[in-house]
């Protein structure tokens, strides 16, 4: 089992439909341990480093105004396979595609208002806890934690 990390944000739909309790649990009921946390407002300037990738797509500016505009959640995870299962998890971009049983299919229609964001990759869930944490705010489990949660 590989263990990694991987970086969340409950969007701001999710968050002004009160479902950030439903999108956690979702994770910890998975077994992910939630080792970073915290509620905040994304600036335009880390929202535009966030979405990079997407800086020339038609959808950018209106991604970057909806991302900013309410507080979000945004946390780290960790877990086995944690970027992939976290993925699984939250289900196809457009929720109309979304395995039925993750979050966006039971919770979305539409690919602009899709609940939640997760790292796509290795190299994207660096970056991107990086972007939203200070190493000094990742907090250490104890060695046993697992078996709390698998026993
Ligand atoms: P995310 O980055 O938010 O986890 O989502 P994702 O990997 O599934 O999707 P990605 O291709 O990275 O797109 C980032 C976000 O941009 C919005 N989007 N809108 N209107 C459109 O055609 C469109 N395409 C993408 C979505 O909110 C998507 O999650
Ligand atoms: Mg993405």
């Amino acid at each position: 089992m590989t263990q990694e990390r991987t970086l969340i944000l409950v969007k701001p739909d999710a968050m002004q439909r009160a479902l950030a309790g439903e999108v956690i649990s979702r994770y910890e009921r998975r077994g992910l341990k939630i080792v970073g946390m915290k509620l905040m407002r994304i600036d335009r300037e880390t929202a535009e480093r966030h979405y990079g990738e997407h800086r020339e797509k038609s959808f950018f500016p209106g991604l970057v105004t909806y991302i900013t505009s309410s507080p979000v959640i945004a946390a780290v995870l960790e877990g086995p396979n944690a970027i992939d299962a976290v993925r699984a998890t939250n289900g196809a971009t457009n929720p109309i595609e979304a395995t039925p049983g993750s979050l966006r299919a039971d919770f979305g229609l539409e690919k602009g208002r899709n609940l939640v964001h997760a790292s796509d990759s290795a190299e994207s869930a660096v970056r991107e806890v990086a972007l939203f944490f200070d190493e000094k705010e990742l907090v250490a489990w104890p060695r046993d934690a697992d078996a709390w949660i698998f026993e």
